[in-house]
């Protein structure tokens, strides 16, 4: 086990650079996930710490000791990636001890340690099998059990449920958040999946265009993002965000009408004391922060354009002038096209962004 600390971190290929300058620190037994948009750098960063990238600038520490030159197997990491790449032809049991075997490590201790993974990862009625003869949930599964033989300090996950079905997904999910608890290695994780990054990470960070944007737990992220880009990254479904007018600002209040309908009015307290009368900003609301009509500080009538019912939620799809908006109301099963819809705008619910994407409240 060990812990991890990057330290200003670059990558560039020839004159283009594609991580700015990374700083992060993974605590012994972390679980640490990555995301962001496609293209930011996730598998960059993540292959620069396994050592399959080359380390432009900046210092990698795993346990303490410097690896920037440090040959991937000697890093003591193990990675599993998208795509399982497992030997066709060998066996499930084969396929796990190849890289313990090819080390030459003695017979008996790899077969203990294939044992003792097939039992974690309950595979050991598949040991006989080929890749071809398992399901795609169980090829996963082995190609984690052969990381685990090598008994990493550090599992490095690139997407590694994203071709599996939706089912299986939150099966493997599971069982993946089981089995660092019973582990307890340190972990990085890279995934698109919303779900993924708020259920297994002690901490998100979020990446983007090869830039940290913020980093912190799970729900620290969703309650109070550092800016526009993080707010609308984490959540799903995403944050709102409206266009609006400060018109006044009193006493650390400012007085905010919406573009979509100059009517909604909303006093809101504002951290940062250069906003003035005037300034055009971004209003965010989350889906599910709406409230019930007449209850919070300003009524917002929209068109309702699609009404998605899920069972236990409903999202509803509503135009507020050119804007779209996602409203989630539990209670609505039966409401439908072509009505208008009325919800409250509880201000302390709301996030108030710059033209740049700067958090003012
Ligand atoms: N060998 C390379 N030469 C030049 N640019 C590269 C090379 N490999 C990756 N890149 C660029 O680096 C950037 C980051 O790529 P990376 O694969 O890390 O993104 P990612 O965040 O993992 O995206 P995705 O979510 O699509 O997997 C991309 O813009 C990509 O085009
Ligand atoms: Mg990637």
């Amino acid at each position: 086990m060990a812990e991890l600390s990057l330290n200003n971190i670059v990558k560039r290929y020839g004159a283009l650079e594609i991580i700015h300058g990374a700083d992060l620190d993974v605590k012994d037994g972390e679980f640490v996930v990555f995301v962001g948009p496609s293209g930011c750098g996730k598998s960059t960063l993540l292959r620069m710490i396994a050592g399959l990238e080359d380390i432009t600038g900046g210092e990698l520490k795993i346990g303490g000791r410097l690896v920037n030159d440090v040959e991937p197997a000697d890093r003591g990491i193990a990675m599993v990636f998208q795509s399982y790449a497992l030997y066709p032809h060998l066996t499930v049991e084969e396929n796990l001890s190849f890289g313990l075997r090819m080390n030459g490590n003695p017979k008996a201790d790899t077969e203990r340690r294939v044992r003792h993974v097939a039992e974690i990862l309950q595979i050991t009625e598949l040991m006989k099998r080929r890749p071809r003869q398992l399901s795609g949930g169980q090829r996963q599964r082995v190609a984690i059990g052969r990381a685990i033989v090598r008994e990493p300090q550090v599992f490095l996950f690139d997407e590694p449920l994203s071709n599996l079905d939706a089912e299986l997904r939150v099966q493997m999910r599971v069982e993946i958040s089981r089995l660092h608890k019973q582990l307890g290695t340190t972990m990085i994780y890279v995934t698109h999946d919303q779900t993924e990054a708020m259920t297994l990470a002690d901490k998100i960070v979020v990446l983007r265009a090869g830039n940290i944007e913020q980093i912190g737990a799970p729900l620290d992220l969703y309650d109070d993002p550092a800016n526009q880009f993080v707010a609308g990254f984490v959540g799903s479904p995403k944050m709102n965000f409206v266009e609006a007018e400060v018109v006044d600002v009193q006493a650390g209040k400012a007085t905010v009408v919406l573009t979509g309908d100059k009517t909604v009015r909303l006093k809101v307290p504002l951290s940062d004391p250069s906003v003035t009368s005037g300034a055009a900003i971004t209003l965010g609301i989350r889906p599910e922060h709406f409230g019930v009509a007449g209850q919070g500080e300003a009524d917002l009538t929209v068109a309702v354009d699609v009404a998605e019912h899920l069972g236990n939620t409903s999202y509803i799809y509503a135009n507020l002038g050119a804007e779209q908006l996602i409203i989630e109301q539990p209670e609505s099963r039966s409401l439908g096209k072509t009505e208008t819809l009325t919800v409250s705008l509880p201000a302390a619910r709301t996030f108030l962004f710059d033209a740049a994407g700067k958090r003012l409240r």
